[in-house]
């Protein structure tokens, strides 16, 4: 009997972590994902939180190939029955794609959640954990709160003021049931452009529901990002 069929136990969770991009916005050095944040290396920054969380059955790292054969040492501790590392592929979707195909079994919710987000608050797990269970997808996001300009290809000119009311950034952790997820993606065809799991379950036509997020919960994209980090680390 697995453990998902004990009578009033919650289903499992399952966490996939891609983290097999090459951080060109980072600029060159070290690949951003294990670049240290005041001493600590991003990628087990956005783990932690989930390693610590009672629902988590599972995580699924999915690592640059070269990586995924030879994981770095500090990652290689944690692996064992509840954390994987898996080779990811030439896209985003691609590697959560391989990621979801090593999920245990047992687990029936998913969370996906960007290695490039080290700040993610134990608030938002549980909450986007319980919009899944409802059977809808959910994503953390945050309303956009600057002033939004649509501008010119060379980035320019100012063509006009975009209307921010309604509009919000969609962060990371999404989640998911499992069997919404994985038709997502079985589904999802040329994917080049698609920038986030939710964007493939609105495809199906099914609800997303929002999950306000922290500002905190930056993703770490560019050099200038990693100075952001090192002071939210320090809080
Ligand atoms: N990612 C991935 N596999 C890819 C590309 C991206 O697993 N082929 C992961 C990244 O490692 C990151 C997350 O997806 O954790 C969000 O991507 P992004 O912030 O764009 O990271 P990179 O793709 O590495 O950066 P860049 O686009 O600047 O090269
Ligand atoms: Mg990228």
């Amino acid at each position: 009997m697995s453990p998902t069929s004990r009578a009033g136990s919650p289903p499992e969770v399952g966490v996939l972590l891609p983290a097999a991009g090459q951080g060109e916005r980072a600029g060159a050095g070290e690949l951003k994902q294990f670049r240290p944040i005041r001493g600590v290396p991003m990628l087990l920054r956005a783990v932690r939180p989930f390693a610590q969380h009672p629902r988590v059955r599972q995580i699924v790292v999915a690592l640059p190939p070269e990586f995924a054969a030879r994981p770095p040492v500090w990652l290689k501790d944690l692996i064992g029955e509840r954390l994987q590392v898996v080779a990811g592929g030439a896209t985003r979707p691609e590697s959560v794609a391989q990621a979801l195909e090593h999920l245990h079994p047992a687990c029936r919710i998913v969370l996906v959640h960007d290695a490039a987000r080290p700040f993610v608050g134990g608030d938002t797990i549980d909450a986007v954990i319980a919009a899944a269970e409802t059977g809808s997808g959910a994503v953390a996001a945050v309303p956009v709160g600057d002033t939004l300009k649509q501008v010119d290809a060379a980035g320019e000119r100012v063509k006009e003021t975009v209307d921010r009311r309604g509009l919000w950034r969609a962060q990371t952790p999404q989640g998911f049931p499992r069997a919404l997820l994985e038709e997502a993606y079985a589904r999802r065809g040329e994917t080049g452009d698609v920038t986030d799991d939710a964007q493939l379950v609105e495809r199906l036509g099914r609800a997303i529901l929002v999950i306000r997020d922290h500002t905190t919960n930056i993703k770490v994209t560019t050099a200038d990002d990693f100075v952001l980090a090192e002071a939210l680390a320090a809080r």
